[in-house]
């Protein structure tokens, strides 16, 4: 018989490449979306997915995992097969805790719910390698991670979700946990449909070109594990049906991740970003007007200065020590995403465009008066 699966988070960046990949397949899908109406949320969704989809196996029910989830009604059809839970937020810079917590910890507890009463075979549960937090050095895949300190809100919520899904594990559910890095375009082409965490910062050194050189606040030698959207993608298909995955971690991680030296130099040759020094600081502790080009993507610098090794021996004894690897050399596949990136306006529209262009013009005049502000000069040495 054809599997049957449900999806969270369908409309998503990866979700929709995920439902895009189980219907290429031939598979049944049931997806829950947002959306006044069963109709309304099946528009969203048919939209997001682009031409060339076939949606005939698509059945989407409208309901929100904050309050009227149609968790009835999803168990209603045929059973379910596979449970993958992508669904989240992922403000990682908005100080908004409770709804983090209400979508991400109790939206994957109803999750859970539905899984534990249904006649549901797995559930496959999206996390996120950033739930070890502040840990340094190599972070394993089944051991889970021990209490520690995150980031930001949006990591301890996912740290918190894990937990949960572990619990569940426990009491009999088969379950498995894919845990991504940061994902991001194509490994081929470098093409993505969103552009959020890492695109920010590439957008504020873009920018920047305006501004004259900036410090970027990072450590050049730092890996910044960005993992491609179609890789992340291919290892989930891969994986999902197999016997011995049940139960498991698996970190979906980039085996050969660029460093902030390779993002520099690509944005600085290829967009003609004018990134004079990567500095260990935090950026609050660069000169102006570096210090406040960066505010925006506060919550993301952590992340350019983290020195963290992801084990990922999970996924390699079953798929290969490469399946996760880009081909191309790193610096090449970096200009691919930042030059398409460039390209799609950052998946911008022309009002929050002509909003950056205004916000850089203000900030250019504070930076030849930098005194005002008690700033200093820019350094203008080479990258290093
Ligand atoms: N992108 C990354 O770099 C990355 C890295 C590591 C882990 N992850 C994890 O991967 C998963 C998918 O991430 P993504 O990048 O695809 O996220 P995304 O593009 O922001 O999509 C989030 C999805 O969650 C849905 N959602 C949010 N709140 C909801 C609610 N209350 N009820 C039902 N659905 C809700 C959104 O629906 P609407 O369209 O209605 O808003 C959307 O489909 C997440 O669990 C994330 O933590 C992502």
């Amino acid at each position: 018989m054809t599997p049957h699966h449900l999806i969270t988070g369908a409309t998503g960046f990866l979700g929709r490449h995920l439902v895009r990949g189980l219907l290429a397949r031939g598979q049944r899908v049931s997806a829950l979306v947002r959306g006044d109406d069963d109709q309304a949320a099946l528009s969203r969704l048919v939209a997001v997915l682009g031409d060339g989809v076939d949606v005939a196996n698509l059945r989407v029910v409208a309901g929100d995992l904050v309050g009227s989830f149609g968790a009835e009604r999803l168990l209603r059809g045929a059973p379910l097969d596979h449970v993958w839970h992508l669904a989240a937020r992922l403000d990682l810079g908005r100080r908004r805790p409770v709804r983090l917590h209400e979508v991400n910890v109790a939206g994957t507890a109803a999750v859970l719910d539905l899984c534990e009463r249904g006649r549901v075979g797995r559930l496959h549960h999206v996390s996120t390698a950033y739930v070890c937090g502040a840990a340094n050095g190599p972070v394993l895949e089944d051991e889970g991670v021990g209490p520690v300190m995150h980031h930001n809100a949006y990591e301890s919520s996912k740290y918190r979700a894990e937990a949960l899904v572990r619990a569940a594990a426990r009491r009999g559910l088969a379950a498995s946990i894919y845990r991504p890095s940061i994902v991001v375009g194509d490994s081929r082409d470098g093409r993505a449909e969103t552009f959020g965490a890492f695109y920010l910062v590439v957008r504020l050194c873009y920018l920047a070109r305006e501004v004259g050189p900036i410090i970027l606040p990072g450590s050049p030698d730092v890996t910044l594990d960005l993992v491609p959207v179609d890789r992340v993608i291919a290892a989930l298909l891969a994986l999902h049906a197999r016997d011995d995955v049940s139960g498991h971690t698996f970190h979906l991680t980039n085996p050969a991740p660029p460093t902030i030296r390779d993002l520099v130099e690509a944005g600085n040759a290829a967009l003609d970003m004018r990134i004079a020094e990567v500095r260990d600081v935090p950026a609050d502790e660069l000169p102006w007007p570096s210090s406040a080009l960066f505010e925006p993507a506060a919550a993301m610098l952590p992340y350019l200065r983290r020195r963290l090794c992801f084990d990922g021996a999970n996924v390699a004894e079953r798929l290969g020590p490469d399946f996760l690897r880009v081909e191309q050399p790193p610096r090449q596949w970096l200009t691919q995403l930042m030059q398409h990136a460039v390209q799609r306006d950052f998946g911008l529209d022309r009002a929050a465009l002509t909003r950056d262009v205004r916000l850089l013009r203000r900030m250019l005049e504070k930076a030849v008066r930098p005194e005002r502000r008690g700033g200093q000069a820019i350094a203008s040495s080479t990258a290093s």
